[in-house]
């Protein structure tokens, strides 16, 4: 079984600082990437920012400085906040970088070789905020300004020399791609949408751009700079050293298991990607997801906009855990999303204080008044206890299927189950009535125990830090652990010592 993995988040313009929107799909891919690796595998993850291109272009001379120097101090954000996350990621890629450069000259020369590209000139409508090109059917009039229909964004009138890709050879090819890989684009809604997109017709894709100079040369034609999307994509390939196909990382980890990317950026990913891809005769990726939107009231958070809530302000006032497992647990994975301050409390009041975090200090206290902070010696499980303990083993394959379909809002409901459903063990079993039957009473501690673990061990991709905390009651480290031993019932050794652990979440106090 090929026990290699490698999932990619967008690479993000450096245009302006980091928001919600970047920390959301960096988070469900450090989550992802945490999972397959505590389930043995080899996890490459790969994040970075997107350097070239008008946008870039123009922010710089908005702000007065040279482009490489203004994409070196906000890439250098954008890699802070990446640790400031708690990314797991194990490459960070920047495509003003050599390495980048020279790979998408060469997918340049190889399109080239392959007659895909041809010189002729562009005329029509672009948007420098989203870098697309749009067709007149995509746009409409609002205010005196054209307006993508798409996006919602601005666009100009382009009239300019351009190289071409030859995209509509790829329609039909595109369209049997997709159906003889029915899960490459999920979800599934969004599959429909490309598939429709595709069969109203693909034109040709314009690649170069002639009228600026930021970005990558066009290889024997120095007054084209390469389109930024050609540029960008390439990077998921020029990080495992494309073109040297032979070398490990490429053979280890292309085609990429997952493009997690938001629902803005699909046709890039889609269409355009495997299309250049397979036009080059190299396997396209496996999956390409786009998730929802973290919205600010209902529009979708954008620097663009202006309506964004910062990361770090949130998780200095509530911590890096309780955000990871808010955006986890609250946003439906694949629809749209908010955060607010209000449910951000509440669910740390209820999930982790009451919950996950009431659970550990009842279970832990209670084994430190009648068993001296020792796992106690257990006797036979009961039915109630081999209820409880495999609901979680028996779902063990469930949980890996979640992941693998990126079902993250069914992995993160069942962890919330077993947390009440352990709760609710503990209080029915009344164990502190039990002090005339020491061994009921012992195996109860037990049972309780060893489903703290197991709870702590599906939570650690999610909430890292805190899944340690807890862990570390059972003097269990990250090397330690893996998805496989929550199938295990009786992984404490009796008479092992146990640690106690300060208070896991505070209470916030609201006022309604
Ligand atoms: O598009 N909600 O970069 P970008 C959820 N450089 N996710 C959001 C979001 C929101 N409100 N806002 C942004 C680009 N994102 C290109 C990508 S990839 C080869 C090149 C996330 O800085 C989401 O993943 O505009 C979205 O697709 C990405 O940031 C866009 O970031
Ligand atoms: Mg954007």
């Amino acid at each position: 079984m090929d026990k290699n993995y490698f999932i990619t988040t967008p690479i993000y313009y450096p245009s302006a600082k980091p928001h919600m929107g970047h920390a959301y799909s960096s988070i469900v891919s450090d989550f992802i990437a945490r999972f397959k690796r505590l389930d043995g595998y080899n996890v490459e993850f790969l994040t970075g920012t997107d350097e070239h291109g008008l946008k870039i272009q123009r922010a710089a001379e908005k702000n007065g400085i040279d482009p490489k120097k203004f994409c070196d101090e906000i890439s250098e954000i954008f890699r802070n906040l990446s640790s400031i996350l708690n990314l797991s990621n194990t490459d960070f890629i920047r495509t003003t970088e050599d390495r980048h450069i020279k790979s998408v000259q060469h997918l340049w020369k190889i399109l080239e070789k392959k007659n895909q590209i041809y010189l002729s000139k562009y005329s029509g409508w672009y948007s420098v905020s989203d870098e697309a090109f749009y067709g007149d059917n995509e746009i409409k009039e609002e205010d005196g300004f054209n307006i993508s229909l798409v996006s919602g964004s601005k666009v100009e009138w382009v009239e300019e020399e351009s190289y071409f890709f030859k995209l509509s050879e790829w329609e039909n090819k595109l369209l049997k791609f997709y159906e003889e890989n029915p899960k490459f684009i999920l979800p599934v809604s969004r599959r429909n949408e490309v598939v429709s997109f595709v069969k109203s017709g693909l034109k040709d894709l314009s690649i170069s751009r002639k009228s600026f100079s930021w970005g990558i040369k066009v290889p024997n034609n120095n007054d084209h700079v390469i389109y930024v999307w050609l540029d960008a994509l390439t990077n998921y390939i020029s990080a495992l050293n494309y073109p040297d196909i032979k070398n490990i990382k490429y053979k280890d980890f292309w085609p990429a298991n997952l493009h997690m990317i938001g629902k803005d950026i699909l046709r890039f990913h889609a269409i355009y990607w495997p299309a250049f891809l397979l036009a080059a005769d190299i396997p396209p990726p496996k999956r390409v997801y786009g998730h929802g939107w973290i919205l600010s009231g209902d529009e979708k958070m954008s620097k663009s906009k202006g309506n964004i809530l910062d990361p770090i302000e949130i998780i200095d006032k509530y911590g890096l855990d309780p955000l990871r497992y808010y955006l986890l647990k609250e946003v439906s994975f694949g629809s749209d999303g908010s955060i607010t301050q209000d449910k951000l409390e509440s669910c740390i009041n209820s999930d982790l204080a009451n919950n996950y975090g009431n659970l550990c200090q009842r279970v832990i206290s209670f084994n430190e008044k009648n068993c001296n902070l020792l796992v106690p010696e257990k006797n036979n499980f009961e039915n109630s206890d081999l209820d409880l303990l495999n609901k979680v083993s028996n779902n063990i394959n469930t949980m890996r299927s979640f992941i693998d379909n990126q079902e993250l809002s069914s992995y993160t409901s069942f962890i919330v189950d077993c947390m009440f459903d352990t709760n609710k063990y503990f209080n029915d079993q009344e164990p502190w009535k039990k002090k005339s039957d020491i061994k009921r009473l012992n195996t109860i501690i037990y049972v309780s125990l060893e489903m703290i673990r197991k709870i702590s061990i599906l939570l650690n991709p999610i909430m890292p830090d805190t899944s340690l905390k807890v862990l570390k009651v059972f003097n269990l480290n990250q090397k330690d652990i893996n998805f496989e031993s929550i199938k295990n019932h009786e992984s404490l050794k009796v008479n092992s010592s146990i640690n106690k652990i300060d208070i896991l979440f505070k209470k916030i106090e609201k006022n309604d």
